[in-house]
């Protein structure tokens, strides 16, 4: 099992170009499940998560293949008639995003038995929202022996307010109204970008969306044949982005991300420009300086264009080391503070109660050997042992390699001390 070696101490410096988003390309693969023919996805990260759902889009029928050489960030997936419209546990299992087939799948075979993913380290993660949400679109859902059992002979257009915003059920329902008969109304919708570029991306393909961007998506439903397969380029991983910001501001270096979208992490930015790192933005690119020590911020996560909660272990990881104390709040996820316990043991001291965790800055992390829970967690270990005194060894990181494609070797690339060390 493959694990990382970080000796730290080293500010990094350089420049850094950031991959495409997985959060964008999972349900865009999914959403090729909406039309027949050959459909292209470029500035596909080469990541775990994507070769398991190019896995269930296989068992479905829909055959992806990854470009070679200069094109291998080039996904094409080819989609007939010829369905087996079931997500089995044993892939559901490994990524919840793999539910994002059951929209596609109902709105364009009129069934699918999807696995229930079942909870993980960060929460319970229910689809309720998703079920209700193509049950009002005229569904007929029933959960049994671990899967849905969705049909509907055509679904029809409706109204359906989300209780909680939720990512990946705003990206199920609204590709099922895509195909639905008649017009849809979805509110309390998600916002986050990826949710706009999915959207963006079915009008293309020649859906009927309005609102785009905002929290009601208004779709007028299109005929199947109304449908042509994708042809799009993943955008920039805004998460990815944010993870290297941090590896900048917690080592002190000086680092330049390169075709990454600023724009879409403003509360990001703001933050690391309030804990002392000076950060510059144009329009394709990020260049941020990271402060000797950084001032202690608080951080309460939410909803775009709030403060990712992908993004809240990595700001632990920097207030750990800052000059006072820290708030951060986790108003997403119910247990997304699986990170604390393996930052104490690099020295950070950091006391959680519930929702909340108090962190009060340290004037150094020592290296050690530490364990990673989740992807998100295993980021922020990485991050704490590139300022940590000494070598630290980030266990399990097949976390890690879910969302980042070889992150040691961008890292590597501003000089970080990183290996990966394969046993
Ligand atoms: C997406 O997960 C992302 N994954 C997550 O990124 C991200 O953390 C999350 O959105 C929040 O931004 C993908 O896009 C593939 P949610 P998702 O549904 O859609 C509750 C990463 O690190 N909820 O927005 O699964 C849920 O329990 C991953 O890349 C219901 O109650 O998250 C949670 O508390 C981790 N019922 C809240 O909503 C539902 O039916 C937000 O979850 C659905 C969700």
């Amino acid at each position: 099992m493959d694990r990382l070696r970080i000796k730290g101490g080293r500010p990094l410096v350089g420049s850094v170009k950031v991959s495409g988003a997985k959060n964008a390309a999972l349900p865009m693969l999914a959403a090729t499940l909406l039309a027949d023919g050959e459909h292209e996805l470029g500035n596909v990260p080469d990541l775990a998560d994507i070769r398991t759902m190019l896995r269930l889009l296989g068992r479905i029928g829909a055959y992806g293949e990854r470009g070679q050489g200069r094109a291998r960030r080039r996904v094409l997936v080819e989609v007939s008639t010829d369905i087996n419209p079931v997500a089995d546990y044993d892939l559901v299992k490994t990524m919840r995003a793999s539910v994002l087939v059951l929209g596609p799948l109902l709105a364009r075979h009129g069934k699918a038995r999807v696995s229930l993913p079942g909870g993980c380290a960060i929460g319970a993660r229910p689809i309720d929202l998703h079920l209700r949400g193509l049950a009002a679109l005229g569904a007929d859902i029933r959960l049994a022996h671990g899967y849905v059992e969705a049909t509907a002979r055509r679904l029809r257009g409706g109204r359906f307010t989300f209780d909680t915003v939720t990512v990946t059920g705003t990206e199920n329902v609204l590709m099922a109204a895509v195909l639905a008969r008649g017009t849809s109304v979805l509110e309390n919708c998600a916002r986050e970008p990826e949710v706009t570029e999915l959207a963006r991306t079915l009008v293309a393909m020649g859906a009927g969306i309005e609102g785009i961007g905002s929290d009601t998506l208004t779709v007028k439903g299109v005929g199947k044949d109304e449908l042509a397969p994708m042809k799009h380029s993943i955008g920039p991983d805004r998460i990815e982005a944010g993870t290297l910001a941090v590896a900048a501001a917690i080592t002190g270096g000086d680092v330049e991300l390169t075709e990454c979208a600023p724009h879409l992490l403003d509360s990001l930015v703001d933050k690391l420009r309030e804990t002392g790192a000076r950060v510059t933005t144009t329009n394709g690119s990020m260049k941020i300086r990271g402060p000797v020590r950084p001032t202690p911020v608080d951080i309460r996560t939410s909803p775009y264009p709030g403060f990712p909660t992908d993004m809240q272990a990595q700001l632990m990881a920097l207030c750990s080391i800052a000059d006072g104390s820290s708030v951060i709040r986790e108003k997403v996820f119910e247990n997304r503070f699986m990170h604390v316990s393996e930052l104490g043991r690099m020295g950070a001291d950091v006391r959680v109660d519930g929702h909340t965790a108090h962190v009060k800055g340290v004037p150094s992390l020592s290296g050690a050997p530490v364990m990673a829970t989740d992807l998100r967690a295993s980021a922020s270990l990485v991050l704490a042992g590139l300022r940590a005194e000494g070598s630290t060894y980030v266990q399990r990181i097949y976390h890690l390699d879910r969302g980042y494609e070889r992150l040691e070797r961008k890292l590597r690339s501003l000089g970080a001390d990183i290996r990966r060390l394969r046993r």
